[in-house]
């Protein structure tokens, strides 16, 4: 598992270094809306429809899932989506970030709000899904790969799971173990 990790973690890491600024350096595809098996090429209305590729192409690369960087399309203005269909929705905003690092075999998890709440309500993911409190959720990989907790979006709407240093992505600090050992003599 240790092994698995650490080549997964290096091939993420590989890749998160080549994505970002254009002309990316991997080759990037999309299906055409008459060949991605959900539209129905003999439909009038395919003239009226983006292809994938036309859409996408212009906004920051990356290497994984729909192969567009949307944290970073929304940072860089290539994308100013509008909040809410309802104007007077008001738009909430929070900058705290959660540290969850119960696990020794793998690197921390930094949960950003900031990142989520450009996009969600707070709605979305409280109470129901995760409740507003450090620790609360028992959170697991093998629940998040079964499509709940994180896996609710990410995987299906957000970045999928095989980028695990985009999550695991804040290292232990080397003390640890050491005084993990010292404490068990
Ligand atoms: C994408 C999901 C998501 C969204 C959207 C979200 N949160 Fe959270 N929130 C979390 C998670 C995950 C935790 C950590 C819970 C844990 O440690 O088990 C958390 C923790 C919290 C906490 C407790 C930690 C702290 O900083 O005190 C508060 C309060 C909180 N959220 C408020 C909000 C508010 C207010 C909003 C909207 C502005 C919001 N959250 C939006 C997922 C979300
Ligand atoms: C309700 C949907 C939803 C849930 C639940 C959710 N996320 Fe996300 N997450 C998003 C979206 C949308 C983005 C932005 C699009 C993208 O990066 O694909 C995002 C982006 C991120 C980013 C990238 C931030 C950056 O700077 O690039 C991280 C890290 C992340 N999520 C971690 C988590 C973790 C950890 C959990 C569970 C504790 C979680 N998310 C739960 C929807 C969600
Ligand atoms: C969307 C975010 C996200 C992604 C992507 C992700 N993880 Fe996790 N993972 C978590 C969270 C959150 C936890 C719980 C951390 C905690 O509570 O300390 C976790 C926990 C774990 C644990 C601890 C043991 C367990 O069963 O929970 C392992 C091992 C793990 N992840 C491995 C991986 C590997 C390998 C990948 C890539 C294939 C990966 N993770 C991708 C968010 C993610």
């Amino acid at each position: 598992m240790r092994l698995a990790l650490a080549l997964l973690l290096a091939i993420c890491t590989v890749a998160a270094a080549q994505s970002g600024k254009p002309p990316p350096r991997f080759e990037r595809n999309w299906d055409s809306l008459a060949k991605d098996g959900v539209h129905d090429p003999r439909s009038p209305a395919m003239r009226q429809l983006q292809e994938p590729r036309e859409a996408l192409s212009a906004l920051p690369a990356d290497s994984a899932g729909n192969q567009v960087r949307w944290v970073d399309a929304l940072r860089d203005g290539s994308i100013n989506p509008r909040s809410s269909l309802r104007p007077e929705a008001e738009v909430r905003l929070l900058e705290t970030d959660i540290y969850m690092s119960r696990y020794g075999s793998v690197p921390a998890v930094r949960f950003p709000h900031r990142e989520h709440t450009l996009w969600l309500d707070c709605s979305n993911c409280h109470e129901k899904l995760f409740k507003s409190k450090v620790g609360a959720n028992e959170i697991s990989m093998l629940r998040i790969l079964q499509g709940e907790q994180c896996g609710q979006c990410h995987g299906a709407v957000a970045f999928p799971l095989t980028e695990c240093a985009r999550c695991h992505n804040t290292p232990r600090t080397p003390a640890k173990p050491r005084q993990a050992m010292e404490s068990a003599r």
